[in-house]
């Protein structure tokens, strides 16, 4: 059975890690091979579909439960999607797996220690964490389950963002999700 383009590579894993700049590194690469695809980030989503939820686990649920229906839409109609959320709730990110379908959801962990998200932060967020200036801050005083069995495991302390996204190619394209080169249409 062919699959189409549908997917959704769910990115997943600490604020800092790496999420968005993969998303929109494997968005670059879809785009070269000319194929339409959607991303939904967490930043963006919440100035949006997701305006006025905070940071509590429900509303946390909420708003991966919101990006997993779009993604879910998108996916079935053969548009891939890819999102980047920190989907801390491993039960969460599960319930949409089910609901996109087990050969349809590629679940990418984002792996970055603390020490080193603290020593970048490039929002400027984990020194106001730490200082207790945000509440409830995944990884510093909210948790972080990180998923057990994901699809890929790609560190952004170890590797460039080129090299995580050749494994993540790598792995589309032996999924048959993504292809090689796209074959030019006949004229
Ligand atoms: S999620 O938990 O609901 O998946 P999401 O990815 O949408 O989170 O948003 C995370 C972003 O919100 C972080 O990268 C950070 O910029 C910001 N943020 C603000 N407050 C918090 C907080 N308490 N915990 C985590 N991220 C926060």
């Amino acid at each position: 059975m062919s699959l189409g383009n549908g997917f959704t590579l769910w990115f997943t894993g600490l604020s800092g890690a790496g999420k968005t700049t993969l998303a929109q590194e494997i968005s670059r690469r879809l785009a070269r091979q000319g194929v339409g695809h959607e991303v939904l980030d967490g930043d963006v989503v919440r100035t949006h579909l997701s305006k006025g939820l905070g940071f509590s686990r429900e509303d946390r649920d909420t708003n991966i439960r919101r990006i997993g229906f779009v993604a879910n839409l998108l996916t079935r109609h053969g548009i891939p999607v890819i999102t980047a959320a920190i989907s801390p709730y491993r039960a969460t990110r599960e319930e949409v797996r089910r609901e996109i379908g087990y050969d349809r959801f590629v679940e990418v962990y984002v792996e970055a220690g603390l020490d080193t998200l603290v020593s970048r932060d490039v929002k400027g967020l984990y020194k106001k964490a730490l200082a207790g200036e945000i509440p409830a801050f995944t990884g510093v005083s909210d948790p972080y389950e990180a998923p057990l069995n994901p699809s890929l495991t790609v560190n952004s302390e170890r590797e460039t963002v080129q090299e995580s996204a050749d494994r993540i190619w790598n792995f589309l394209l032996q999924r048959g999700l993504v292809a090689e080169k796209r074959e030019l249409a006949a004229v």
